[in-house]
């Protein structure tokens, strides 16, 4: 029998991947073999000893302690690519945003109150705030050529924009080769200097923490635009905050809440809804089910 311990709701889909001969699944169990988690942190929780594996239904893994259960033998698996379409959908839908001052004008046109009549008076009268740019010809830095990456830059050059791309840990070849649409970036600070918007596809490491700072926010063109559907802590926010008061970066939407950022008339933050769609959810929890299960029978490990 296979213990199998549910962190966070993980899709039906997945767990269906699973017999129901020989395993048993639930949220507390004792001595489980594996757990699967979406976004629970897994740093403070005790280790069972009878853990042989971690599922995380998501591309990060930054909520579980990798090295620490590495070194008991405990297999850590993710869903890469699984959710890219979705956070990809997201970064678009961020991107036009800002462009169109679109959560500016929807919180304005909610504070609107009168008759029909008062009201195209004060939208006439409003409106002028909120006129914004246009995509084509606008150029995307994409930090960040994995699954996610690749297919926001594809999706950009599609609307018109140009891309370049840089990757602190691939070379732009390789993702060439992931049919990337890109052109490469010479260096973080090239690509910096070079963009309009700039997309992070990257996870939170010791390496990509404050990647983008008050020095190279100095770099950026006038009016920027920073997308962070990735991790808090890749933009060090006090410099993003002074640079968006300065009018230097024209807006900033992260998928992660902030009590910094919150609150700014340029920013807009969202509850870390990238990889919230049902299929999604549905192709992470397929991907790590599959995974702990041929590990945990047959001891094959298809990614960790
Ligand atoms: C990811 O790393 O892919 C996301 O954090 C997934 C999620 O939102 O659960």
């Amino acid at each position: 029998m296979f213990k199998i311990q549910t962190l966070n709701n993980i899709s039906v889909a997945g767990l269906n991947r699973l017999p129901r001969e020989g395993y048993e699944i639930a949220s507390e169990i004792t001595h489980p073999d594996a757990i699967l988690v979406r976004s629970a942190k897994m740093h403070e929780r005790p280790v069972p000893d009878s853990l042989k594996a971690v599922g995380r239904a998501g591309a990060g893994v930054n909520n579980i302690p990798v090295e620490a259960m590495t070194d008991r033998g405990i297999a850590v698996f993710n869903a890469p690519g699984a959710n890219a379409n979705a956070v990809k959908e997201l970064v678009l839908a961020g991107m036009l945003l800002a462009a169109r001052n679109i959560a500016q004008g929807w919180q304005f046109a909610r504070t609107l109150e009168g008759d029909d009549a008062a009201i195209g008076k004060a939208v006439e009268a409003g409106k002028k705030d909120f006129v914004g740019f246009e995509l084509p010809g606008r150029t995307l830095g994409v930090i960040g050529l994995g699954a996610i990456g690749v297919l926001v830059a594809n999706a950009a050059r599609a609307l018109g924009m140009k891309v370049i791309g840089y990757d602190p840990s691939i070379t732009v070849r390789s993702a060439w080769k992931l049919e990337a649409d890109v052109e490469a970036a010479l260096s973080i600070d090239d690509l910096v200097s070079r963009s309009d918007f700039i997309s992070f596809h990257v996870p939170l490491t010791d390496k990509t923490r404050h990647m983008i700072n008050a020095e190279r926010i100095q770099e950026m063109r006038d009016g920027a635009v920073l997308l962070n559907f990735s991790r808090n802590g890749i933009i060090d926010d006090d410099a993003a905050v002074t640079a968006l008061d300065a009018g230097k970066l024209y807006a900033y939407v992260c998928d992660f809440p902030s009590n910094l950022l919150k609150a700014h008339p340029r920013v807009v933050t969202l509850p870390h809804l990238g990889a919230s769609t049902r299929e999604a959810e549905e192709n992470c929890a397929v991907m790590v089910a599959d995974q702990v299960r041929a590990y945990l029978e047959d001891g094959n490990v298809t990614n960790s």
